[in-house]
């Protein structure tokens, strides 16, 4: 039986054309600055992010980690989403690189409650002295797409607010958009519109965008070359990497429309799987990700799982009750039926079997 595989959106694969792009990229050593194949995603990148520079690096883990070490202290504090990747995925680097203490908030829908914020310790008010004791807070970072909480969009009302919040309080004001481009899909605002309130963003070009690896980060351009010194420390310097940059400039010029696919077929499913009991927030499927609660009546998750997989519906083991599904380029709604076919016939035999 043909897996459909909702595992992630990393597991997309480069399609033909892609990849002979990739084969005719000219390259150079990316140490000197002379791989124009890499040059040419950075400009690309930097223009279409409305920013000064921009930097491709490995992976959207290292992207978070050169934009938060280039750009903060050791010793300070950064306020984190408590379900951010960067909080709960990245091997701590926070505290391990970067020397930083985390300050983690609940983040319902992906956003910091604004008001909460306000009266949340350790966040001074503007003007305030800090206490000595506290490590100084000087960074708030957040997640869009923010991928724990369902793929949820923050807008650009919103980033203006936190923006306006991390000003008062010089705080650097930073984004992982790993899923940057489903937020711009969805919202129909352009990159450098949504990118504009932040000081710095990564993003991926891997997972929707279909590059096989890579990402970039983007912002000012001493804050570029503060991060290419870090790039260099963590082992990340590239030289004839233009055959990877290649792919990564045709997944931006030629994959970001088509997320729009991944948003509708989300939204085909989560509906299928409410009409098949299981119970999804509609109104919060913005983007490619469908969270789905299994009701009482519904094999135990572990069990569900099992037989998910057993029938070649492919989802990462469930946290709680909570089944994960992404959708992505290598899934066609044809794909979504014949999940959502599978999915229907587990249900009806756990109901004969009641
Ligand atoms: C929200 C978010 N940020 C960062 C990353 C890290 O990206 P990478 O796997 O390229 O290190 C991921 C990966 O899934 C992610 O979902």
């Amino acid at each position: 039986m043909r897996p459909i595989d909702f595992r992630s959106d990393t597991l997309t694969t480069p399609c033909k054309a892609m990849r002979t792009h990739m084969a005719a990229a000219e390259v150079g050593d990316d140490y000197y600055r002379e791989d124009p194949s890499i040059r040419a995603l950075e400009d690309y990148t930097a223009e279409l992010l409305g920013k000064e520079a921009a930097l491709f690096v490995l992976s959207g883990t290292m992207g978070n980690l050169l934009s938060v070490r280039a750009q903060v202290p050791p010793g300070s504090a950064a306020l984190v989403s408590s379900s951010s990747h960067l909080h709960l995925n990245e091997t701590g680097h926070l505290a391990s690189i970067c020397g930083i203490t985390s300050y983690p908030m609940a983040t319902p829908d992906g956003r910091y409650p604004l008001s909460e914020l306000e009266k949340t310790w350790p966040i001074s008010s503007p003007g305030q002295r800090p206490s000595v004791l506290n490590p100084r807070l000087k960074l708030i970072a957040i997640e869009n797409t923010h991928n724990g909480e369902g793929g949820r969009c923050l807008d650009l009302a919103y980033l203006q607010d936190l923006r306006c919040f991390a000003n008062a309080r010089s705080l650097t004001f930073h984004m992982d958009g790993a899923r940057f481009f489903n937020a711009v899909v969805s919202l129909g605002v352009k990159p450098s519109e949504l990118a504009a309130p932040l000081q710095s963003i990564s993003f991926c070009l891997s997972k929707g965008l279909g590059a096989p690896g890579g990402a970039m980060i983007a912002g000012d351009r001493d804050f570029i070359e503060e991060a290419r010194h870090w790039r260099q420390m963590v082992g990340g310097g590239m030289r004839q990497a233009g055959v990877l940059a290649a792919a990564g400039l045709f997944a931006l010029q030629q994959n970001v429309n088509r997320l729009a696919d991944d948003h509708a077929n989300a939204m085909r499913l989560a509906q299928g799987l409410c009409s098949l009991g299981l119970v999804v927030d509609l109104p919060a499927i913005e983007t490619n990700i469908v969270m789905a609660y299994l009701p009482d009546h519904l094999p135990k998750p572990d069990k569900f799982h099992e037989i998910l997989t057993r029938e070649a519906v492919l989802v990462l083991p469930p946290k709680g009750n909570r089944l994960r599904f992404a959708t992505h380029k290598d899934l066609s709604t044809d794909d979504i039926d014949l999940a959502l076919s599978r999915i229907g016939e587990i249900v009806n035999r756990d109901r004969r079997f009641q």
